[in-house]
């Protein structure tokens, strides 16, 4: 990391900015609004000239946040900034990943072109990888994947007496794995069916030898809270402890904090990869020593 690296953070990632500022670094104003017709007015409050610039913007809502993302970054560029780095915490678009019917997008491959194009280096936590191996099989810039497994070990340690890890789908396996082996504890992966973005069914794996254990869930996203809410009426029908719900990113595209609660959930927490309500996991240690290093 250059020691005279500017850092500019997007309109709530402030809390983000400051972790990399406690690493090094300068943080720099940035102004970025609304023209009446809705158009964003940038500026950057600074000297940027041959520095190394952090823009520290998770991606989550891409859809209103990349453009603005973007022009930030080629604002940093055009006023002479020698490398330009994303710190995006939740990186969104990693959904189609494969063309799985006649004429859809393969949106994950076009979104990756279009942050290779406006930035130099990407830093994340947990991507959704799933039928790409890595982030480089779409990426064109360097890119560095952090993984919250320590500090959701670390929550779960100091929360919960003798967890089982429980994995809702396929997908949720590699955090899974991770987390069950980091806190030396039992894991079991159940099976998804998903018909519609709010239909999903959960299939139980085998939990006789747990029922002593408190079922701890995780999954990488909590979305509409569908995958979490099922999974916790499963683990209901047990006779196990209360579920505690841990997601790695609170996308929370609908009140799923509401909906877990009424499935019989005893508490659902999430990492500060998007700002939340639920955040009690700090990944930003994790992020920030990422980002040192680079
Ligand atoms: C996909 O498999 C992800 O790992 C999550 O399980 C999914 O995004 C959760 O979505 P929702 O909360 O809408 O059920």
């Amino acid at each position: 990391m250059n020691e005279e690296a500017a850092i500019l953070a997007y309109p709530g990632n402030e809390a983000l900015a400051q972790a990399l500022t406690r690493e090094g670094g300068e943080l720099l104003d940035v102004s970025l609004r609304a023209f009446p017709d809705g158009e964003s007015f940038v500026r950057i409050e600074g000297d940027v000239r041959a520095r190394e610039v952090t823009i520290a913007c998770t991606l989550h809502r891409p859809d209103e946040v990349f453009l603005r993302m973007a022009l930030l970054a080629e604002t940093a560029r055009d006023l002479g900034a020698a490398r330009i780095r994303l710190v995006a915490p939740y990186l969104s678009y990693m959904r189609q990943d494969e063309r799985f019917h006649r004429g859809e997008g393969v949106t994950s491959r076009y979104f990756a072109r279009l942050v290779s194009a406006v930035v130099d280096e990407l830093i994340t936590v947990d991507p959704h990888l799933h039928r790409w191996g890595a982030l480089s099989d779409i990426y064109d810039i360097a890119t560095t994947h952090v993984r919250a497994t320590r500090p959701i070990a670390s929550w779960v340690r100091a929360h919960v007496e003798r967890p089982v890890i429980i994995g809702p789908d396929a997908e949720s396996a590699q955090w899974v794995e991770a987390l069950a082996e980091e806190l030396e504890a039992p894991h079991v992966i159940f099976e998804k069916v998903r018909r519609g973005d709010r239909d999903v069914t959960i299939n139980a794996g085998t939990l006789a030898a747990h029922e002593d254990h408190t079922p701890v869930i995780l999954d990488d996203i909590v979305s509409t809270g569908r995958t979490m809410a099922e999974t916790v009426r499963l683990l209901r029908g047990h006779e196990l402890e209360p579920p505690v719900c841990v997601g790695v990113h609170a996308v929370f595209a609908d009140d799923a904090t509401s909906l877990l609660s009424e499935a019989g959930a005893r508490q659902l927490v999430t990492c500060n990869t998007i700002p939340h309500a639920t955040n009690a996991i700090d990944v930003f240690g994790e992020i920030a020593a990422a980002w040192r290093k680079n």
